[in-house]
């Protein structure tokens, strides 16, 4: 049911291939964003990343990686307003694939009015207009993919603009995870038979229950990127959530309520948990696995970022195989789409 040729019958536009090119669209777009301009913090308080859905995600997955040691809060703004505490001197990069999603233009244009520097990543659309005719930074990701389908671009970019915010060397780490999804392409790709293939049993385990996504800082962003590759990949329900604090309400939902058999927990653990997580989280899957199965999901990468996007990226695949469990096209994303055009057309009314 899922050899490489019954997943090409359901994936005509490509994305098993869209999904397999993330090492090679990272490393592309890093050494590419090297040779273009810096964006140095220089007075700024802040980094505002503003995007939307597959555009915000990198972001999410590259604020939570340098969490640790960046020089000033990288915030990811997912809202048509920034923050009340933006201010003249923060820097704003405006994250859009398409360039026209509406949120991401309205708080940019609050930032321009604000008179923040602003930097935009985008493949065009209204933004790449407002960016060169503003004479603003611009950093172009190649068209023709899906937004999410442009996560290892927006990523590379990110983490080489982004080297000034933080203290410390990040490339190193970004060569080193590239060099393990390489790796870990070999046994997640749709040439690989189930039995090798961790993304394929798991979709199978999937196939028949709500997938419900766990993780604890910095994985937290990671287990988003599950949830949303499940909603538009895979077309079904998923969900996201937080440890620990999900342990102070949600878990009297999964030992209590007799419902949580047709929902399946994922937890995305990590070998480098603190002591204290990891005993929290230990006890915690002991308490769901009495009414439900539990899947935990561990990587082995040799850094932190090895671990965080091997993780993303056999989420990617699994969200590609339950597509083809569900005999459903990843690619398409009709509401998605529908939205997005009844939006265009009330602005034109308005
Ligand atoms: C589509 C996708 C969506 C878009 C979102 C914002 O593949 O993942 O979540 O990313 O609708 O659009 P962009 O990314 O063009 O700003």
């Amino acid at each position: 049911m899922l050899d490489a040729r019954a997943v090409a019958r359901v994936d005509p536009g490509g994305m098993r291939d869209i999904i397999a090119s993330l090492p090679d669209q990272i490393s592309a777009a890093a050494i590419w964003a090297e040779g273009k301009a810096r964006a140095p913090i220089a007075e700024a308080q802040r980094v505002f990343l503003i995007g939307m859905g597959g555009s915000a995600i990198a972001g999410d997955v590259f604020a939570a990686w340098v969490a640790d040691r960046c020089k000033v809060p990288i915030q990811v703004v997912r809202d048509y307003r920034l923050p009340s505490y933006a201010r003249p001197e923060d820097l704003l990069v405006a994250v859009s694939y398409s360039g026209n999603t509406e949120e991401t233009l309205g708080a940019t244009a609050e930032g321009i009015k604000l008179g923040c520097r602003v930097i935009a990543i985008t493949s065009g659309g209204r933004l790449g207009d407002l960016a060169r005719g503003g004479g603003w930074p611009v950093f172009e990701v190649p068209a023709g993919l899906p937004p999410r389908g442009a996560f290892g671009h927006l990523f590379g970019i990110l983490s080489t603009i982004g080297s000034g915010w933080t203290y410390g060397d990040l490339r190193g780490d970004v060569e080193q995870a590239v060099a393990h999804l390489n790796e870990l392409r070999t046994r997640l790709r749709p040439e690989s038979g189930v039995r090798l293939n961790r993304a394929k049993a798991l979709a199978l385990r999937l196939k028949t229950t709500v997938p419900i996504l766990y993780a604890a800082p910095p994985f937290t962003a990671v287990a988003r990127r599950w949830q949303t590759q499940l909603n538009e990949n895979a077309k079904v329900l998923a969900f996201s959530s937080t440890f620990p604090e999900a342990d102070h309400n949600e878990l009297v939902g999964w030992v209590e309520d007799p419902r949580a058999r047709s929902y399946r927990p994922i937890i995305l653990r990590d070998a480098d948990e603190p002591p204290e997580l990891k005993r929290q989280l230990d006890i915690t899957t002991s308490l769901m696995s009495k009414r439900t199965k539990v899947e935990e999901v561990h990587d082995d990468g040799p850094s932190l970022l090895s671990r965080m996007l091997g993780t993303l990226y056999l989420g990617d695949y699994v969200s590609l195989y339950l597509a083809a469990l569900r005999g459903v096209d990843p690619l398409p994303l009709k509401p998605i789409e529908t939205l997005k055009a009844k939006l265009a057309a009330a602005r034109r009314k308005s």
